[in-house]
């Protein structure tokens, strides 16, 4: 079949005024020039060497910051938002808003690029935090974004790490270390969203951290679920059902299909060109 054909359900279901609920990784923003965390060769845990890890994952750990808080800022200066633009899959969740048909979107990913495409604060769940606001990891003191970015940004002060006016801790970005807890919103409205998602979109993510991997699985029986990644994952893979539709292919062209399909080329291109 062809691969357009396979989104049929999900239009039919949109064009009937059922909402989508986003679930996204780090793929949807491989195109805007951010690298995800797992591809084999240009992901960022196969191109950490020079930071000298124990293991990839442990420029995220709080208990490595703690200890080593240089790999992480190493990183915060390459990956600071601000010098990247949105894609045109984000560019489509902003459709879905304007529409009316956006339900919620479940972030993993930490560039802020949903919010840059126009989504609203209220649809997005940020499940593993931002930079947006930074804290001392030791007496919790605020510090703002604009002194953060002057030390991430002035590595030779410091080696760009920044300590807290209070007790001297280490500032840290509210992004979800491992061993840190989700925010309580991401339990809160998905507790509320659950039970009543229509259409499920999942892109771009591996589905291997947990509890955000665990949500498209926690989505009732009747929902259609639609993957949008280069290979199968997850639930996806393991504990396929009836009625999920796998497009294993690129975000970016999916969005342009689904855009077309539902008959919003002209609105996505105008978005993509504001
Ligand atoms: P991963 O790197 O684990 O997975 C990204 C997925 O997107 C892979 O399956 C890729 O094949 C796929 N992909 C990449 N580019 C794509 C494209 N243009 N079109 C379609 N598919 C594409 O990233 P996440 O699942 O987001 O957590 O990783 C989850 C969490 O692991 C991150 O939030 C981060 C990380 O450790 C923390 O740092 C707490």
């Amino acid at each position: 079949m062809d691969f357009p054909k396979t989104l049929s359900p999900i239009v039919e279901a949109v064009k009937k005024n059922k909402k989508v609920c986003f679930f996204l990784g780090a793929g949807v923003s491989t195109s805007c020039g951010i690298p995800d965390f797992r591809s084999p060769k240009t992901g960022l845990y196969a191109n950490l060497k020079k930071l000298n890890l124990p293991y990839p994952e442990a420029v995220f750990d709080i208990d490595y910051f703690r200890e080593k808080p240089d790999a992480f800022y190493t990183l915060a200066h390459e990956l600071y938002p601000g010098n990247f633009l949105p894609s045109k899959f984000h560019f489509l969740l902003k459709l879905f808003q304007d529409k009316r048909l956006l339900k919620r979107v479940y972030t993993q990913n930490i560039d802020t690029l949903e919010r840059l495409a126009g989504v609203e604060d209220d649809y997005i769940v940020e499940a593993h935090g931002s930079f947006a606001n930074n804290h001392c990891i030791d007496c919790h003191e605020e510090m703002s974004s604009e002194e953060l970015k002057k030390h991430v940004f002035n590595r030779e002060v410091n080696n760009g790490i920044p300590t807290c006016s209070k007790c001297k801790g280490f500032v840290k970005p509210d992004i979800v270390f491992f061993g840190e807890n989700l925010p309580a919103r991401f339990f809160s409205q998905w507790d509320e969203d659950c039970e009543d998602v229509d259409i499920a979109i999942v892109a771009g993510s591996s589905l291997t951290v947990y509890p955000f991997a665990g949500l498209p699985s926690e989505v009732g029986k009747n929902s259609i679920r639609l993957l949008v990644n280069r290979e199968a994952v997850g639930d996806f893979k393991s504990r396929k059902r009836k009625n999920d539709i796998l497009a294993l292919e690129d975000c970016d062209y999916v969005a342009e299909t689904l855009a077309d399909l539902l008959g919003w080329k002209l609105d996505l291109d105008k978005l993509i060109k504001a």
